[in-house]
């Protein structure tokens, strides 16, 4: 089609045609926030390097939670910030560490707020690495246990769904056999399955206390250089019993976001991670872009790659700008 003939404007003049038109559309049901707990009561840690996020004591995350939940946001993502470390992470899988306590109080207030853990060892390790390390070996397979009793610990605390972000190999088998032996084969696992190793996780790792003491995560997450991997990163999650899978982080791969929707028939998550809600806010701050508005063109570019739903720290903001 040839111009005079064709006329792309004609179907963008109003925003009657323009509605009408609109291939992506943004629901709150797409939302997932990530919220972070921590000992104590009353506490509201503000977090400098994600402005408007906080760790939060389990009174004050369930006043959050409860916000999210009347905005119509379906699920919230759960970190939790121990108050002791050690080598082996036993504060990930104790029955009343801070995750298991903060579930049980979120399931008891706000029944229908579906609650995703974040099943890793990082935040309760003392050296900081997503599995226990043998010298300066992160060592896969002794790891594999300790995640897979992390995630029972949530499911029993009630969890409606666990999603594992450690990147060691073979977790999701592991993970979705001790389920089922123990009567959670409804538990759905939400793989953090495409996980690239990103200097975008900075401010989270503030929020959450969970960088590595020593080198860095080379060795399990994945090489911001590779595409056809996360083909195969998906994959053998799926095989091995994974529900949703999900990209990490969401702006810079939107090309694997892309390339995973056109291969794999799961639903997939985007996890727009911190550095991605920290750089628009500094610009927003400077005054450099109007920061409501790249939030929206982050929020519909990310699901217009493929993604089902996505986790983010705007979506309190999204939700409420939707709304309006
Ligand atoms: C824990 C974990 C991380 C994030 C989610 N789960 C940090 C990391 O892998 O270092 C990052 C989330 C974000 O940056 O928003 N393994």
């Amino acid at each position: 089609m040839l111009f005079p003939d064709y006329r792309p404007r004609r179907l963008r003049q109003n925003d009657a045609f323009r509605r009408m038109m609109r291939e992506t559309k943004l629901s709150v049901d797409d939302f997932i926030l990530p919220l972070f707990a921590i000992k104590g009561k009353g506490v509201e840690n503000p977090i400098d390097s994600m402005p408007g996020h906080y760790q939060l004591s389990i009174d004050n995350l369930v006043k959050t939670s409860k916000k999210a939940y009347e905005f119509g946001i379906p699920a919230i993502m759960l970190f939790g910030i121990p108050d002791k470390k050690d080598p082996l992470a036993t504060g990930a899988y104790d029955k009343d560490g801070i995750v298991q306590k903060a579930t049980r109080a979120l399931k008891d207030k706000i029944p229908d707020l579906a609650v995703i853990t974040d099943v890793c060892l990082c935040q309760y390790t003392d050296h900081g690495h997503c599995g226990v390390v043998d010298g300066h070996i992160i060592d896969n397979d002794a790891s594999l246990d300790l995640l897979a009793r992390t995630a029972l610990s949530h499911a029993r605390a009630g969890a409606d769904m666990v999603a594992p972000s450690d990147m060691m190999d073979g977790r999701v088998a592991e993970i979705r056999n001790i389920l089922d032996e123990n009567d959670f084969s409804n538990v759905p696992i939400l793989s953090y399955a495409a996980k690239y190793c990103s200097a975008f996780y900075g401010p989270f790792r503030d929020a959450a206390h969970s960088a590595p003491k020593f080198g860095d995560r080379r060795t399990y997450q994945m090489d911001p250089a590779n595409a056809i991997e996360a083909i195969r990163e998906v994959t053998m999650d799926i095989e091995e019993g994974a529900d949703i899978i999900m990209v990490k982080p969401a702006l810079p791969y939107l090309d694997i976001i892309f390339r995973v929707r056109e291969e794999i028939d799961l639903p997939i998550a985007a996890y727009n991670v911190s550095g991605e809600y920290a750089m628009i806010k500094a610009a927003e701050k400077m005054g450099w872009i109007d920061g409501k508005k790249v939030m929206m063109e982050t929020l519909i570019a990310i699901k217009r790659a493929g993604a089902d739903m996505i986790l983010t720290y705007f979506a309190l903001e999204a939700a409420e700008a939707l709304r309006d």
